[in-house]
């Protein structure tokens, strides 16, 4: 076999056999097909598709790619979550202490963020002391102290994905739903979670842009899952606007933990809350109320177990930046609209987000917001705060900001916070 022939048939509009699969998954990761003709075959992909068996067959392919972690020494199920990524999304940060309260056992491996949307690990690096890198031993450890660690993917893990992405990245090649669901399965099914619940987003702020488009990427994630034995389901949920207030690394970390305490903003405790009852309800755990672990500081507890077992201090003070600005709300009105990318746009050019993988972040940078679309504010309050390490940055956020915001006489209809179930 050979890769001309591979991306011939992908070209041609031909379904590719399982065995062209495997070969060229597994030639690529020996390095034995080469990075231009890897991304002939993924503009292929792109703009001609891959069905259900192909998907399968592929996402199959890259899992085999590396190892597979095993949970079945643990004495709880286990269940996990997967973002597709949005603006100001910190849910896991609250969700998995919670979900481990509540009496499962959750493995998350996290990544960083690109682009305008932020990354699990980036904010927990944040907290001072906290480390991300474990090995398969330190992730157990972790597991049994606290019930939930969050930590970065070991080089072992599906690395034919990671060597692809990372060429999709760079070729125009991310935007496909066959190479994105299977990019996230084989990630996700390698980690050997027993239940996953995703949470596909749909908006400005989200790689899925119109609910059509996220209902296909979250059936094709479901079906890959439930047909390689995890239970999974999966969420529509809306990124038309910020989730919560706090958009930023340490701010968002503020943030959740204010839930964790009980208290937070509304949409992040309603997201957390039902994601917490379904991976319980996909991992066969019942008994206990999330809403309730939030109020009797049984999940603060599992946070402070979580944080400290990998190194983090969880009193300690979080860094802020040195610099702030406020933009005004310029009439009086009902905020009708927010847009979710703008202000990704903006917090990342504020230097919470990087554009190079390789680039660090600032953690106190972001955006504070102080109202959402629907309420109602007078001329001149504060509608955002904006914070830097340094004044130079102000001026391009703002620029990111023109025209992302609204003041009108009465609100406008809004995505529903969770707008599908799909399973
Ligand atoms: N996240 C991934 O892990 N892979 C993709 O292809 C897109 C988002």
């Amino acid at each position: 076999m050979d890769a001309i022939e591979v991306i011939r048939a992908k070209r041609d509009h031909h379904e590719l056999t399982d065995a062209q699969i495997d070969w060229v998954i597994d030639a690529y990761t020996r390095g034995e097909v080469a990075d231009e003709q890897m991304s002939a075959l993924a503009m292929a992909i792109l703009l001609n598709g891959m069905n259900r068996r192909e998907i399968a067959a592929w996402t199959q392919a890259m899992i085999r790619s590396g190892e597979r972690m095993d949970w079945s020494a643990l004495d709880r199920p286990t269940a996990d979550k997967h973002s597709t990524g949005g603006v100001g999304d910190k849910i896991t940060l609250p969700l998995a202490p919670l979900v481990a309260a509540c009496g499962a056992f959750v493995p998350q491996l996290s990544g960083r963020g690109l682009g305008h949307t932020g990354g699990t690990l980036d904010k927990l690096e944040s907290i001072p002391g906290w480390r991300a890198s474990l090995s398969n031993d330190e992730m157990l450890d972790v597991l049994r102290t606290a019930g939930a660690v969050v930590c970065a993917a070991g080089s072992g893990l599906a690395p034919a994905d990671k060597k692809l992405y990372a060429l999709r990245d760079v070729t125009g090649t991310v935007e496909s739903i066959p190479l994105i669901a299977s990019s996230i399965m084989s990630k996700k099914i390698a980690e050997g979670t027993g239940a996953l619940v995703l949470d596909v987003k749909v908006g400005s702020g989200a790689f899925m842009k119109t609910t059509e488009t996220a209902r296909e990427l979250a059936e094709t994630m479901v079906a890959l899952g439930t047909d390689a034995g995890v239970r999974t389901v999966a969420l529509l949920t809306a990124m038309d606007r910020p989730l919560g207030r706090a958009v930023g690394n340490a701010l968002e970390v503020e943030e959740s933990v204010e839930v964790l305490a009980g208290g937070g903003p509304a949409d992040v405790v309603e997201l957390t809350v039902r994601l917490a009852r379904e991976m319980l309800e996909a991992a066969g755990v019942s008994g206990k109320d999330p809403a309730k672990a939030l109020q009797d500081g049984s999940a603060m507890d599992a946070w402070r177990r979580m944080i400290a077992a990998q190194g983090g201090d969880p009193d300690a003070l979080l860094p802020r930046a040195a610099e702030t600005m406020t933009v005004e709300a310029p009439e009086s009105g009902v905020l009708t609209r927010l847009d979710a990318y703008a202000v990704g746009l903006a917090a990342w050019r504020l230097g919470a987000g990087r554009a190079r993988k390789e680039d660090p972040v600032s953690p106190g940078a972001g955006v504070m917001l102080h109202a959402k679309p629907g309420d109602l504010v007078r001329a001149g309050q504060p509608l955002l705060t904006l914070h830097a390490d340094e004044t130079a940055r102000f001026a391009r956020a703002i620029e990111a900001l023109d025209g992302a915001y609204a003041v009108g006489p009465a609100s406008r209809p809004q995505l529903p916070l969770v707008i599908d179930r799909i399973t």
